[in-house]
């Protein structure tokens, strides 16, 4: 007996050493210099008399100032904070140069500014509480995460949005006071609950700090968690949204199905079509997230109903065990198999839900690691940035490890995500667990994702034949920021299991 005991507690040890051995958390990122860089987005859309706001993202050592030259008329740079402000009347686009000057030197880079009908020019960057804070959300949590955008360093590297998902408004019937308030005001403009007890100086906290602010909402009377909705309000609750200061609003599918229908195209459009409608009637930009999972194939027709993003999948982290499942499923599989890629681009994009890395709810009161691998990671960040997808990250923003923290911020891996051109990537071979992605960039360049769904380590080919390439490539591998070298015909590279390497790769000139 004594010795079964024995054997047992040397089970539990050696598995434990073993679980806690499995992949190390290795950072790739390099550090930023001291140097100043530009980062993020290339290009952003305004519409005319709609208020700018764009703060110019930027790594280097501090003090530092920010210039625009050719700004368009009625904007502005503030040289301290680098936060371009105003409005544009005249509808045009405008080739600007952004400049950055610290002790060690400056930077310069183009900055487009395209002032029309159209916004979300490349996928939205920045955090939504839902993943980490589900019902528990606060007007406290969300200026804490703005606070860490901004200490964290995450807005140097283009992330702009907090936003707020459910459980801001009424919930009637809760036995919580401080979601029991009156669902509506006295002309029915929504309320928000006691946690969020006002609204706008929430927005104006989080847009002194140059960040943008997002709300949720859903067309039926009811979110997904049971809270008020926008069903018979939607005018009003839009005015509201505007008045409260948002700039994103995220619209769910829950409870339409008990006052709607989903059997037809126009009966899955009709919602969304409503609120574009008023979105578009307001002299604020508000960028439109659909949130129906993916019905009726919504990446064909998501633009034409007015959605900036559409998601193309049910919930990513519905189950928190299953991340890594649905990861590999409604990343890969979803995408290739509907080949997503055809139908986003400038104004519109293909969202895969949010970014699952560092601290998560796990859907049973606590607040735990996220049970993706540091590979899987590495793949889901290479894997939304290939495909174009929102770079929304949705952990704990207040407690970034340095892993988590380097995952989100490798600038040549947003530039793929933010590439100006909009061309959503997609798989160009497949073998076994093997697979080879691809995305065309502006400069004429490619990103490779060489991609590992099996559970061991394996050499991955990416042939130039499946890639279109002839000659001789120059590649470059993202995350680690450093030239591999020069291959012809193929590209062949030792990927971990769940893992990817993620290249970009020139054409040189023969
Ligand atoms: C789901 C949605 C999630 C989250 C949740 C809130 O429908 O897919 O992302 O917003 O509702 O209740």
């Amino acid at each position: 007996m004594r010795k079964r005991f024995l054997f047992l507690i040397i089970m539990v040890i050696a598995g434990t050493l073993i679980a806690g051995s499995q992949e190390p958390k290795i950072i790739l990122t390099p550090r930023p210099g001291p140097e100043p860089r530009i980062n993020g987005a290339k290009i952003f859309g305004v519409r005319p008399g709609s208020p700018f706001l764009f703060t110019i993202p930027a790594t280097g050592k501090r003090p530092m100032k920010y210039d625009v030259l050719n700004l368009p008329a009625g904007l502005r740079c503030d040289p301290e904070t680098g936060q371009i402000k105003g409005t544009i009347n005249k509808p045009g686009e405008y080739l600007t140069t952004v400049m950055v000057t610290n002790e060690l030197g400056s930077a310069k880079r183009e900055f487009k500014v395209v002032c029309g009908d159209k916004l979300a020019l490349t996928p939205q960057m920045g955090w939504n509480s839902w993943y980490v804070w589900e019902n528990h959300v606060t007007d406290k949590i969300m200026r804490e995460a703005a606070d860490a955008m901004v200490s964290s360093g995450m807005i140097d590297h283009g992330y702009m949005y907090i936003n707020i998902d459910d459980c801001w408004s009424a919930k009637p019937g809760s036995t919580d006071s401080t979601l029991l308030v009156e669902p509506r005001d006295k002309n029915s403009m929504i309320n928000s609950n006691r946690r969020f007890p006002d609204m706008k100086a929430l927005t104006d906290y989080i847009h002194l700090k140059g960040l943008k602010a997002g709300i949720y909402t859903s067309p039926g009377p009811f979110t997904c968690a049971g809270h008020t909705a926008i069903y018979g309000n939607e005018e009003q609750d839009i005015m509201r949204f505007v008045q409260w200061g948002f700039d994103f609003l995220k619209y769910d599918w829950c409870s339409y199905d008990n006052i709607g229908r989903r059997d037809t195209l126009p009966d899955l459009q009709k919602p969304y079509l409503l609120v574009s409608k008023i979105l578009k009637k307001q002299k604020r930009d508000i960028v439109l997230n659909l949130c129906q999972y993916g019905m009726g194939k919504v990446w064909k027709w998501g633009k034409e109903v007015g959605g900036q993003s559409w998601r193309t999948a049910d919930d990513l982290g519905g189950s928190f065990e299953g991340i890594g499942t649905a990861l590999f499923r409604d990343g890969f599989d979803v995408y290739s198999r509907d080949s997503l890629h055809l139908y986003a681009g400038p104004g519109g994009w293909n969202d895969p839900d949010y970014l699952l890395l560092g601290y998560l709810s796990n859907w049973n009161g606590k607040t735990v690691p996220t049970p993706l691998t540091p590979n899987e990671q590495y793949t889901q960040v290479s894997l939304w940035s290939i495909v174009a997808a929102p770079l929304i990250f949705s952990g704990d923003i207040t407690r970034l490890d340095e892993f988590t923290l380097s995952l989100l911020t490798n600038d040549e891996v947003i530039e793929v995500d933010q590439d100006p051109l909009g061309k959503p990537g997609h798989r160009v071979s497949k073998d076994g667990n093997m697979e080879v992605w691809e995305r065309q960039m502006e400069d004429g360049s490619y990103a490779v994702g060489l991609f590992n769904r099996g559970e061991n380590e394996t050499n991955v080919t990416a042939n130039w034949t499946d890639l279109g390439f002839s000659g001789k490539q120059r590649v470059r591998d993202l995350w680690r920021q450093k030239d591999i070298g020069e291959f012809k015909d193929n590209f062949i590279v030792m990927v971990p299991g769940h893992g990817v390497v993620m290249t970009r790769m020139w054409a040189l000139a023969e």
